[in-house]
């Protein structure tokens, strides 16, 4: 049986044909001037929301945590941060968002907890069924069980001195990983998503849902790795299993979406995920388009980084589109709340600020997938220049920057500022710049994070007011997406593969096609296809005279046009 007969996807869903909007609380909007953003901050903004016209809001972790790696380290699956505000505070979000016809998505973060969750404590007790409730292992206090490294810089493993034993931990030392062999692990996981489906949410954002299974035995890795460990942890032995009895026992009675963060996967392992049988997931996030920048060793290496090539970038891009289409859904994604903005990487933060993020915003939301776009792009919020650690709270940050200090790579924070610089997880984390009131209008008090000083022009408040702006682009682009079903289901057909300059690429639909044509460049780049058309029409540009007609003529920098043929 071919692929595309066992699949379980739906030819169309809800979640296909919705625009998915990522809020960070801590940095979204602060109602109690504390300085942090809350839930009622939240809600206070469903009405921009609906203004901008999307469908979900994916919400990061707004559950009781410690904060070693803000919110990703819970301590309490069922309650709220206080920071945030109270369990009525978020039943109330959820209906002010209901009622608006926004459905909400949660965090899933299960593949480890706080280590002061009262599993993590009680297990470090050795108390009863606790006991085996993470991953322990014996060895001497000064050898961890293997060599894996953790994805935030050091190794993998902490020894705990009330149990005398090590602990995995593939992120922070403070985010311990849960034992998934464990049934009565799964049993606890499964009741706490039901909790939350009962409570009517609409689905999960899976954190780092492709490491829930480690080899048998947890041997070493191999040392060539860009992450040594990550081929013993990544799409484990049970993974599928695990994952599909989450589905059959939870998801399954509900019309939930789920998308799954699955970093260091392949588009046809992704594939893999989205087949009927095997694990129940709508869709996932995949970050091979991510990689164009990295060196050769991944991010975080000090030689190499910023470099990319848009014939590589298109290659990757229509593998997700292209083949794969049939069976696989894309979450188009280009900024998260861990990654760089967008426009400052992939576009002209400068002299093209505002054609670059409308061309960007075109491009993610012109493809076949769900777009997912997270707060602040919608204006074309830039990254910010970090002077000194001190300015930094990201804790993959600090770690990486750390990691360097001891290895020798780096003696001065100077050597490192570049890198930093570029990947800081810090630059997605600066307040919501509402306004060109202080603070950006986030807060009354001091924020929690520095707030980018170029608030006073790029801000939501002026991008409103002004017809011509990123969000109004962004606005029409939403209502173009939800207009036309070519946009969401439409086939991909790539053009000028080898083209520097030019992304272009039609998306046809029964009898109808459009053209989206991107200069994603600085320069004027001839467009010439000898595609045969008479009455070509513009349906939207981010310039403002795009011809109807020729086709084939030269794009200015960063001009992109939407067609129908
Ligand atoms: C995911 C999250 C990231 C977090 C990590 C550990 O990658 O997106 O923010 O630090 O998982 O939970």
């Amino acid at each position: 049986m071919s692929r595309v007969e066992v699949l379980k996807q739906p030819d169309e869903s809800w979640w296909k044909e919705a625009v998915v909007y990522q809020i960070y609380p801590r940095s979204f909007n602060d109602s109690d001037g504390d300085g942090v953003g809350d839930i009622p901050g939240i809600t206070e903004k469903v009405e921009y929301l609906d203004s901008l016209g999307v469908d979900v809001v994916w919400l990061c972790p707004v559950y009781d945590s410690p904060n070693h790696d803000n919110g990703y380290d819970i301590r309490d699956y069922r309650s709220i941060l206080d920071e945030f505000g109270t369990m009525a505070d978020w039943e109330a979000l959820l209906d002010a968002l209901h009622a608006r016809d926004i459905r909400l998505i949660m965090d899933l973060v299960v593949n480890h907890t706080s280590n002061e969750h009262d599993w993590f404590q009680r297990s470090r007790q050795r108390d009863g069924e606790y006991e085996d409730y993470y991953i322990w292992r014996d060895g001497s206090p000064d050898e961890p069980p293997n060599n894996w490294e953790s994805v935030f810089g050091g190794p993998a493993w902490t020894y705990d001195d009330d149990r005398k034993q090590w602990y995995l931990h593939l992120f922070d030392e403070n985010q311990p990983d849960l034992n998934w062999r464990n049934s009565d692990v799964r049993e606890d996981i499964k009741e706490m998503i039901t909790w939350w489906l009962d409570k009517g949410i609409d689905g999960f954002r899976m954190d780092a849902i492709n490491f829930i299974s480690k080899t048998d035995g947890l041997p070493d890795g191999d040392l060539d790795e860009q992450l040594v460990g990550h081929q013993h942890y990544a799409h484990g032995p049970h993974i599928h299993d695990y994952l599909q009895e989450i589905y059959d026992d939870t998801l399954a009675n509900y019309d939930a979406m789920t998308v799954a963060e699955m970093g260091g996967t392949s588009i046809p392992q992704a594939a893999e995920y989205l087949v009927e049988g095997q694990s129940g997931l709508d869709m996932v996030f995949q970050f091979n388009h991510m990689s164009v920048d990295e060196g050769s060793d991944g991010q975080w290496t000090l030689d190499e980084w910023g470099e990319w090539d848009l014939t590589e970038f298109k290659e990757i891009v229509t593998d997700a589109q292209g083949e794969l289409a049939t069976t696989f859904w894309d979450a188009l994604f280009l900024g998260n709340h861990d990654l760089p903005r967008i426009v400052s990487r992939f576009g002209d933060d400068g002299a093209y600020h505002e054609e670059s993020a409308k061309l960007i915003a075109t491009f993610l939301l012109t493809l076949r997938g769900t777009p997912y776009i997270y707060q602040g792009e919608e204006f074309g919020m830039t990254n910010v220049e970090f002077d000194s650690l001190n300015q930094i709270d990201d804790v993959m940050t600090i770690g990486k920057v750390e990691e360097l200090f001891e290895t020798g790579s780096i003696d001065s924070f100077e050597e490192a500022r570049g890198l930093v610089n570029y990947w800081s997880r810090d630059h997605a984390r600066t307040p919501m710049q509402w306004s060109d009131a202080p603070n950006a209008g986030f807060t009354d008090r001091e924020p929690w994070l520095e707030v980018n000083d170029n608030y006073h022009d790029i801000n939501a408040e002026t991008a409103l007011a002004d017809e011509d702006s990123i969000w109004h682009h962004y606005r029409s682009l939403i209502d173009l997406r939800h207009e036309m079903d070519t946009l969401v289901y439409g086939t991909y057909e790539l053009l000028l593969p080898d083209h520097e300059q030019l992304y272009a690429y039609i998306r046809t639909l029964d009898e109808e096609q459009l053209l989206v044509v991107l200069n994603w460049s600085d320069e004027p780049a001839m467009f010439r296809t000898g595609i045969e058309t008479n009455d070509t029409e513009v349906l939207l540009s981010n310039y403002e005279s795009s011809p109807d007609s020729p086709l084939e003529r030269e794009f200015r920098p960063y001009e992109a046009v939407v067609y129908r043929l």
